[in-house]
């Protein structure tokens, strides 16, 4: 059985204050969820948020990390870091950072390996343009992005590996993939690392959909068989909102 995993992508927003006003908020509304929940937070609250949830079923994670270990990398940070700093989970490969940031497939990949040498679990995006969906090429790209992110990761790192289908077109447009198309590349993902790692591999893989999730849709994408969670942009701002999420 994959447990389900609701995580919130906060980006650049929130403070000290807010954000620890939410996690008292979310906290005290959750009850003995069932969900694993997590709060993708800026660098500078995951401390300060891995305090304020001990005794909490919410984890944190970062939104980001650089491959090295160390070194003369100006505004970066590792994993190293971000575990001593309290994270459990880290983001790798969103689309914002592919397409902001440089972000690539072979450092997708450098990063997955060393999330997994600091004991840090990675949540890896991948996911689609319009334009490459309106080509027909939905499933060469997400092959693309998979095969190359997964490239020299360990069985055993895989398993632990969370997988979020995010297609881009659906990221902060409202226009959410149906829970359909959304089952539709999942399951053709989960194909993917079985033909890769295996069948007992695949199965207990978690894989998320992420684009416009809100507490109206939640529960038809939880629906589908192959989709195991969320990553949540928007609608994980609001305490009410995430909660509504967590609970669906
Ligand atoms: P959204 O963002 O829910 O605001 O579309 C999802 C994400 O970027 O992870």
């Amino acid at each position: 059985m994959r447990k389900p995993i609701i995580a919130g992508n906060w980006k650049m927003h929130m403070t000290m204050d807010t954000g620890r006003a939410f996690v008292r908020e979310v906290a005290a509304g959750l009850g003995d969820t069932e969900v694993e929940v997590v709060l993708c937070v800026p660098f500078t609250l995951i401390q300060p948020l891995k305090a304020a949830a001990e005794g909490t079923p919410i984890k944190i994670a970062a939104q980001n990390m650089h491959f090295e270990d160390s070194g003369a990398y100006t505004g970066e940070i590792s994993a190293e870091m971000l575990k001593e700093a309290g994270a459990a989970y880290v983001v790798i490969g969103h689309s914002e950072r592919r397409q902001y940031f440089n972000e690539t497939d072979e450092t997708v990949n450098l990063k997955l390996k060393k999330a997994h040498e600091a004991g840090l679990i990675p949540i890896v995006c991948c996911g689609e343009t319009l334009e490459e969906r309106e080509a027909g090429n939905t499933e060469a790209v997400v092959r693309r992005q998979v095969i190359a992110a997964f490239e020299g990761v360990s069985p055993e790192q895989t398993v632990t590996t969370v997988i979020a289908y995010e297609p881009v077109w659906a990221i902060g447009t409202g226009r959410t993939a149906t829970a359909a198309q959304a089952q539709e590349v999942i399951g053709y993902i989960r194909g993917l690392i079985e033909t890769m790692y295996g069948d007992v591999i695949s199965e207990e893989v978690r894989i998320q959909y992420g684009g416009s999730v809100k507490p109206d849709n939640i529960e038809e994408i939880m629906n589908e068989v192959d989709i195991d969670g969320a990553l949540v942009g928007g609608a994980s701002l609001k305490p009410d909102s995430f909660l509504s999420l967590v609970n669906f």
